[in-house]
């Protein structure tokens, strides 16, 4: 169920009102739900309960802290993407036996940090990083658990810019190259081959090529008599941004992942990112000016691409709606823009909307994966605050950056 609401014309996360949060701190903001927070990595856990996965979050949906340390609290663990996600990790008091390290260039100093961290797998996607963490492994005399990401050669389906698992995407080892590959790296004396992964993409919205995936594996384990402690099937579970996104059918998945597993007699993991922060957060900004421009209205608000950049990067529509609603209809076409120098800094076009003023504060909707991990200084704008509410109370979970600090950097 949703936290956030309306109780007669206001907005509420979970049990306090928005515009309660807004009268107390400056936007614009990301205010998260620790509820919602709760509620998706448990109905996730609830979904795959038969497969008893390690569940990893992807980190770099949301990096911040505390909401790290709450799923950690309920059990899961992380996938991490570099050195500073893997520490944000540890720092959040994820157990090192619980992290995963994808990622297609890390450095020799991240992974003499994973390996000296005695992480659960560092997922291998060349042939060239095999050999650097064979050559570390020899020099301290150990022997290095890894895993290796197949790129399995299947379209999610999913936009161009998030898609990971077709051959010409630079993710993993092509299936062509794959048996080359896996007799070259079983030479390689200290490494230890516990894991196969794969990730083929994100905001997927069937489970077709997920099926089909799985089905790539189990031929490819077969042919080459692969046994393995782990198969770790990534994450890329979408959420429904609007009305025309179909929801994704997990139960159906779960069976046939409970099958592969009982197949290959292997733990799973997975890697879910956005299905379990997208919905549990909101961006609140206030109306700055509006602007009547040649067909429609301008809405210029304090948030800008710096702050939130799926709609810039990837024409992402998220809907943005009012704290405070009215039935007063505005029945000239609005744009939602930012006050970045870009034509890009624009957010989401209506037909019509309420009546709204300068001065209104209004919500960026789903922002909770991938809008505060993925922004930036630009324009030399702080970042900004994050808060959490928890039933009728709220805390700042990452004050608002100093730009004299930032200015002085
Ligand atoms: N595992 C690996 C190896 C990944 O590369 C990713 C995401 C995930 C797991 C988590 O995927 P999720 O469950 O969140 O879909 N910035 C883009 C998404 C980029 C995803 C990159 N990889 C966006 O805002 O849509």
């Amino acid at each position: 169920m949703s936290q956030f609401k309306y109780f007669k014309e206001k907005l509420f996360i979970e049990s306090t009102s928005v515009l309660n949060i807004v009268k107390k701190n400056k936007t614009p903001f990301y205010l998260y739900s620790e509820r919602q927070i709760k509620e998706n990595y448990l109905n996730f856990a609830k979904r795959f309960k038969s497969v008893r996965p390690l569940i990893c979050f992807a980190a770099k949906a949301n990096t911040n802290l505390v909401i790290m340390r709450i799923l950690g609290k309920l059990g899961s663990g992380a996938d991490v993407v570099s050195g500073g996600e893997l520490l944000k990790a540890l720092k959040a008091g994820i157990k090192p036996n619980k992290i995963v390290f994808s990622g297609v260039g890390k450095t020799e100093e991240e992974l003499k940090l994973a390996i000296k961290k005695k992480i659960l797998l560092i997922n291998v996607e060349s042939e060239s990083e095999a050999i650097l963490i064979n050559k570390i492994g020899n020099k301290i005399n150990k022997i290095i658990p890894i895993g290796f990401r197949i790129n399995p050669n299947v379209d999610a389906k999913t936009h161009k810019k998030i898609s990971t698992g077709k051959a010409e995407n630079k993710f993993g080892v092509s299936i062509k190259n794959f048996s080359s590959f896996y007799k070259n790296i079983k030479q390689l004396k200290n490494l230890k081959i516990d894991a196969v992964s794969v990730h083929i993409g994100s905001q997927i919205l069937s489970d077709a090529p997920y099926k089909k995936t799985l089905s790539i594996l189990l031929k490819i384990f077969t042919s080459l008599n692969i046994k393995l402690k782990y198969v770790d099937l990534g994450g890329g579970f979408g959420i429904k941004y609007n009305k025309k996104d179909k929801k994704i059918n997990l139960n159906n998945y779960a069976k046939l992942v409970y099958n592969f597993k009982k197949k290959l007699k292997c733990d799973i993991i997975f890697e879910p990112g956005r299905s379990l922060v997208g919905n549990t957060g909101i961006l609140v900004s206030k109306i700055q000016y509006i602007k009547k421009g040649l067909n429609k209205n301008f809405i210029i608000i304090d948030a800008g691409m710096n702050d939130f950049m799926r709609p810039a990067l990837y024409d992402a529509d998220h809907d943005i709606v009012p704290i405070i609603k009215t039935n007063k209809k505005n029945l000239e076409p609005i744009e939602f823009v930012g006050p970045i120098c870009e034509t890009s800094c624009k957010f989401i076009k209506y037909k019509k909307y309420q009546k709204i003023n300068e001065g209104d504060f209004v919500a960026i909707t789903n922002v909770g994966a991938y809008g505060s991990s993925l922004s930036s200084n630009y324009n030399t704008k702080p970042l900004i605050a994050e808060i959490l509410a928890s039933k009728n109370s709220f805390k700042i979970i990452r004050k608002k950056q100093d730009l004299l600090k930032l200015i002085n950097a």
